[in-house]
């Protein structure tokens, strides 16, 4: 029988009430004995209670928040011996950057430009999943951000459609392997449908504005690229958008996702997202929350507690919405669980699932990974690569160099902290003679590494149900004296060659429920960093972050800056390999790097308004421009770029030049660098960007080595969306391109369309 022959053979048999459980999706909690609450609305026991008393009645379609295949496989026999038809349920998951291996956090895999690498990364975490019974992962997150106080900005791939749109191919890509149902893979869920990361004051769930040439030009480009990679599943939007809850927007999800961009595959809601309908003032309550989900085209609805759609049969009953918009739906769950052989085999080899974690080729993956994410921002004197040979003794300094928690970030469930590697641990192992901890080289040379955290862990007010789950950073030991360990930082940073010290916030200071106000350094960093490159010890910062941070003073102060982000279960290793010259930094920027929080929302792709001889100078009190802007990493290599061609000087609306550069490494040392081509156009139907990002490619030159890199520029890369015709143009005009390591590239050329 085909996919299709096997879902109606199955719906023609089904109640309403047997329908609206396909169509549900629950949290399975295990509170940990210990999580402060309630911070839920639930009562720890009785929710897991509820889920297996409706997975018994054959009303829960589908489970999330499990891990253990041993726990996935023990409630799946419920769901299997729960319903007339033995239809198991669809296990989900936020498989976001990783599950037991843990990859850098998403903006760092964004920022290795590496769409290999990034697909690669995937590919281990969809293995991991499928091994321990999960069958979808809520990613990527597509979401593009261009205010760093909104703390998702983590979980993407940054500010830029045509980056966004390829990370979220290689992502979707690496999910799902060729279709979905491929062995080892899992469904790719790109989320948040759509615009979620333009909440108003970056505050995470607040309402977004968005103009249509932003949403066309800007937030659909990488749905539509994840989507036309075959992703199989779309997650909703918590937020109203232009005054309409997305989750109840049938715009969004028919008229929009699936008649326009043709989406097939099936739509969840994100948690409790439909219930709230009734908060947004939308819905008058859960039975009329759950016909208008249905009916706006949300396949199914993801509920902590209280399913809006356990009243579909209600809604029914009262003409609220169709048989054949439930059916519509049914049919596309029961799709998915068919092309991922659910019906066939719903449980896991537990003993398979162990070996598959324990796998060390993922360790390997992560750990090229986070070398190949991380952004060299400054190098003054060329103080790195240190030469572990020459050092006697190394200082490393702050509370996250030694924090294992810390270095996996926040959206991790499954992690093993203590096969986390800290930047103090890889350090120790490359340079320190420890030969001990995972990764360790064999130095001929052993340098005395010493250890300060030096501040205070800045926590947060609140625990979250992040913390609960994905643990939270440790506290300070007992009796830690703030400025006794203050001095005793500083001092060891005087007596020592060279100071590593390790700044940015903690984990759960970004993610979901973490925006900020502020871009500054928490607690008292910035100071101690101030009193450490006081001393006149040569200074190495190494930041852990996951959105820009004011680091105005450190980039003029300190002469060496590596943005290693949150870099996973390897991150020591990788960091400790970059920072003594084993590999080189090739990372860029996947965001405009503010000066402050003032400047934002900012993005490089703005366009030329009044007054442009001042576009530097818009602000009375701070200059305009970026601290780093996007694009941007340095290397140990030296990389110029000559030859700048166009094939054809003109071309028609419909014709394609190739753009042609000569790359040379004139370093010392093979690097890496990401080759990017920008667009504008001078003149036409609408105010263009002063630049666009439409061609990037990452390569690896030897010293003295040069390569010749092509980009075709045609009417993908030139058409736009115009807000007057409402519909897409490529005018006729003169375009300038600029090819370069950044998007302040200089080298410039240019070649006319005409129609
Ligand atoms: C969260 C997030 C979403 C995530 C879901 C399940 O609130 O918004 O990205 O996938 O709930 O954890």
């Amino acid at each position: 029988m085909t996919v299709q022959e096997r879902v109606e053979k199955l719906l023609a048999q089904m109640t309403p009430a047997e329908k609206a459980g396909q169509l549900t999706q629950y949290f399975y909690f295990r509170l940990p004995p210990d999580a402060p609450g309630p911070v839920l609305e639930f009562d720890r026991d009785e929710q897991p209670r509820m889920v297996e008393a409706r997975l018994g009645e054959g009303l829960v379609g589908s489970l999330l928040f499990l891990t253990d295949p041993a726990e996935i496989n023990r409630l799946q026999r419920l769901a299997v011996e729960g319903n007339r038809f033995g239809i198991p349920a669809l296990v989900g998951f936020d498989v976001v950057h990783g599950l037991r291996t843990v990859f850098p956090v998403p903006i760092a895999m964004a920022a290795s430009w590496d769409l290999e690498v990034i697909e690669a990364g995937q590919a281990v975490a969809a293995r991991e999943a499928r091994a321990v019974g999960i069958h979808w992962a809520f990613a990527p997150m597509v979401d593009i951000a261009r205010d760093p106080r909104w703390g998702r900005i983590i979980e993407g791939a940054g500010e830029d459609p045509y980056l966004g749109a390829a990370v979220a191919v290689a992502q979707v890509r690496g999910f799902q392997g060729q279709e979905m149902g491929t062995p080892e893979r899992i469904i790719a869920g790109p989320k948040h449908f759509a615009g979620y990361g333009y909440a108003l004051g970056g505050r995470d769930y607040d309402e977004v504005d968005l103009s249509d040439s932003q949403l066309w030009n800007v937030v659909l480009p990488p749905f539509r690229a994840a989507i036309e990679a075959g992703a199989g599943n779309v997650m909703t939007a918590y937020m109203d958008l232009n005054g309409i809850p997305a989750t109840g927007s049938g715009w969004l999800f028919t008229d929009l996702l699936r008649d326009t961009l043709g989406f097939d595959g099936f739509v969840v809601s994100d948690a409790n997202a439909v219930r709230n309908l009734v908060t947004h003032g939308f819905a008058a309550d859960l039975t009329d929350a759950g016909a208008r989900a249905v009916n706006a085209g949300v396949d199914m609805e993801m509920a902590i507690s209280g399913a809006a759609y356990a009243h579909l049969p209600e809604a029914l009953e009262a003409g609220e919405v169709d048989m054949a918009a439930v059916d519509a739906s049914v049919r596309r769950i029961l799709a998915a669980k068919v092309r991922m052989g659910l019906l066939d085999d719903p449980y896991v080899d537990e003993d398979r699932a162990r070996q598959v974690l324990a796998d060390p080729a993922h360790r390997d993956v992560a750990r090229v990974a986070a070398e190949r994410s991380a952004v060299l921002l400054r190098n003054e004197n060329g103080l790195l690569p240190l030469d572990a040979t020459a050092l006697g003794s190394v200082a490393v300094i702050g509370p996250l160099a030694d924090s294992p928690r810390d270095t996996i970030g926040p959206w991790v469930f499954d992690f093993d902290l203590d096969e986390t590697v800290t930047v103090l641990a890889g350090v120790r192992a490359r340079a320190g003679g420890d030969r001990s901890g995972p990764g360790a080289a064999t130095p001929d040379h052993a340098v005395r590494v010493g250890y300060a955290r030096g501040v205070p862990v800045v926590q947060r007010e609140f625990p979250s149900l992040f913390d609960m789950f994905g643990g939270n950073t440790p506290s300070d030991p007992d009796g830690f004296d703030d400025d006794a360990e203050f001095r005793r930082a500083v001092d060891l940073a005087a007596g020592a060659d060279v100071a590593i010290v390790v700044v940015g916030e903690w984990q759960n200071m970004i993610g979901e429920m973490a925006s900020r106000s502020s871009l500054e350094l928490p607690g008292r960093q910035l100071e101690l960093l101030q009193a450490v490159v006081g001393t006149g010890t040569p200074v190495v910062l190494v930041v852990m972050n996951g959105r820009p941070l004011d680091l105005r003073w450190p980039a003029a102060n300190v002469p060496a800056i590596l943005d290693v982000w949150y870099p996973g279960t390897q991150g020591g290793t990788a960091v400790a390999n970059l920072l003594f010259g084993d590999v080189s930094p090739g990372g860029k920027l996947p965001f405009t790097w503010p000066r402050t929080v003032g400047q934002v929302p900012m993005t490089y792709a703005h366009t030329i308004s009044h007054e442009p001889e001042n576009q530097a100078r818009r602000y009375w009190d701070e200059a305009s421009t970026p601290l780093f802007p996007f694009g941007y990493g340095l290397s140990y290599g030296r990389f110029t770029y000559t030859n700048l061609t166009v094939d054809e000087p003109s071309t028609t609306t419909r014709g394609t030049v190739t753009v042609s550069v000569e790359v040379a490494n004139t370093g010392d040392r093979e690097a890496d660098e990401v080759v990017q081509l920008y667009l504008h156009q001078r003149h036409g139907t609408a105010s263009r960007p002063v630049r666009e990002l439409k061609g990037f490619e990452r390569v690896t030159l030897a010293a003295g080595e040069s390569r010749t890199i092509s980009f075709p520029v045609g009417p993908d890369e030139r058409r736009y969306w115009n807000a007057a015709v409402r519909d897409w143009v490529t005018d006729a005009s003169t375009f300038d391109v600029w090819v370069g390591g950044d998007s302040t590239a200089d080298l410039t050329t240019r070649f006319e369309v005409t129609k």
